[in-house]
């Protein structure tokens, strides 16, 4: 089992998540995060840490589609990432809408540590 970052973290992008992760098995992406599944070790320290509650296990029932885009771009180009750096300055306005990843998503990576 590991815990897996879905759709909510599209555009907010909080990263308060990667603060408590002992393991540092934290991904970025353009505008959100994803967690490698064979590093997480599950400890569920970063559920209760993201406000937009993005954070879920992968046991799961609704969040296949969301691990396995957590799979895929923790295993290629997206930078590790274990400190915060700046957050997007228009996260709030995203936090809770539907259809991020349609409207939103960006296989991009992120720019990593600055
Ligand atoms: Fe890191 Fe623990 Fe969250 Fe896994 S569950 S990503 S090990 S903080
Ligand atoms: Fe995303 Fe939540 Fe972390 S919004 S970056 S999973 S704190």
């Amino acid at each position: 089992m590991a815990y897996i970052v879905t759709e909510a973290c599209i555009r907010c992008k909080y990263m308060e998540c990667i603060e408590v992760c002992p393991v540092n098995c934290f991904y970025e992406g353009e505008n959100m995060l994803v967690i490698h599944p064979s590093e997480c070790i599950d400890c569920g320290a970063c559920e209760e840490q993201c406000p937009a509650e993005a954070i879920k296990p992968d046991t799961d029932p609704d969040v296949s589609r969301w691990a396995e885009l957590n799979r895929k771009f923790s295993a290629g180009d997206w930078p590790n990432i274990s400190k915060r750096t700046e957050t997007l300055p228009d996260s709030d306005d995203f936090e809770g809408q539907e259809g991020k990843y349609e409207k939103y998503f960006s296989p991009n990576p992120g720019r990593g540590p600055l």
